[in-house]
């Protein structure tokens, strides 16, 4: 066990390395241009007022203005934002393109309409990096200069699910507290099209069903990712169910903060509440003892990685040393933290067990 666990550190430290390394050529190869050669990268957010990409839209700005800087004006970072509608997002990407941009980082308002922006992107030979909205994997294999940076959905659930059950171990009658052996709980969906919703959805109760929890469902519904919106389906379900619900698990934090908000107005006092983002906001909640826990996916991690490969297909680098899956996406690394602060990954948990 221990060899191998050599070995896997090992093969990190090589990723690493042959990273920085290459890290040093597109440091050097940005230098090499001429002060007048720009290299342009487009950034396009499906809207303005998300928590979660809004986090990661503003470290990649802080990332890329200090890129920038450093680069003597040679590369260059400019933003859309979409307010939620496809139709615009492909004019923005028109005119990024006919402005010969180098690059587009691009957060899809429609995952299912990817195949557009593909073809105009392709014509003008411009790659692409989505992110945080998945396009299908067909879609993804129509060009090789198409990649996706991401949170493994399925990951995020089966911790968020983990986060129920190591809290029901240490805590039975805070949870189940009727005492019937059962956890009557209510579930927050996100965006009805957004590839975490679902994958959230199934595997945060497939965990808790796998660790032996009896589960009963007293309601769920889709508030879109948005505080306001859980609030009001939360402030509903009190309505109707009062005390029985005894688990309230959410796609997100933001959510899982509407929740909050709802629980608050009625003054009562209910922290069986779980999300995912890990945004300071959520992170806050956590800490106060207001929610049970949540999954924190690095937003300045995130940023780091979609910048690396914008700037590298930019200058045309090679891709080597990025971790880069056979799907053509890079994952980020998460966590999960609860509120008596405990952390817990489920990679190394992979790994203990290999
Ligand atoms: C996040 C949500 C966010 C959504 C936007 C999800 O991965 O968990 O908080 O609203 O992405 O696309």
């Amino acid at each position: 066990m221990k060899r191998k666990k050599c070995y896997i550190v090992f093969g990190a430290a090589i990723v690493l390395a042959a990273a920085a390394v290459t890290a040093v050529f597109v440091d050097r190869y940005y230098k090499s241009l001429e002060k007048s050669e720009i290299l342009k990268i487009g950034v396009l957010v499906y809207k303005e007022d998300d928590t979660f990409v809004g986090g990661i839209v503003d470290e990649i700005k802080r990332q890329g203005k200090e890129y920038e800087r450093e680069m003597e004006g040679r590369f260059r970072l400019d933003f859309s934002y979409a307010e939620e509608n496809q139709s615009i997002q492909n004019e923005q990407i028109d005119k990024y393109l006919s402005l010969d941009y180098d690059v587009l980082c691009v957060n899809l308002v429609d995952r299912t309409e990817a195949a557009i922006v593909i073809e105009k992107a392709k014509a003008a030979d411009v790659p692409v990096v989505f992110f945080n909205r998945e396009p299908v994997p067909e879609d993804l294999q129509q060009w090789d200069k198409l990649y996706y940076v991401g949170a493994d959905a399925r990951e995020s659930a089966v911790l968020e699910g983990l986060l129920v059950v190591d809290y029901y171990k240490k805590y039975p009658e805070r949870l189940d507290k009727n005492q019937d052996g059962v956890i009557q709980y209510v579930l927050l969906e996100g965006e009805i099209r957004h590839q975490d919703s679902l994958i959230r959805t199934e595997y945060s109760i497939q965990t808790l069903v796998n660790a032996g929890l009896s589960l009963e469902r007293l309601d769920g519904g889709i508030a879109n990712w948005v505080r306001s919106q859980a609030e009001a389906l939360t402030a509903q379900w009190l309505k109707e169910y009062g005390s029985d619900i005894e688990l309230i698990i959410s796609n997100n934090d933001d959510m899982a903060l509407g929740a909050i908000d709802a629980i608050e107005d009625w003054y009562i006092s209910f922290s069986n509440i779980v999300g995912i983002d890990g945004t300071p906001k959520g992170l806050e909640a956590v800490e106060s003892g207001k929610m049970i826990g949540t999954i924190v996916t690095g937003q300045e991690d995130y940023a780091r990685v979609i910048l690396d490969l914008a700037k590298r297909m930019a200058a045309g680098i090679s891709l080597d040393g990025l971790d880069i899956r056979e799907d053509k996406s890079i994952r980020i690394p998460m966590y999960s933290i609860n509120s008596d602060g405990e952390i817990r990954r489920l990679e190394e948990e992979g790994k203990e067990e290999n």
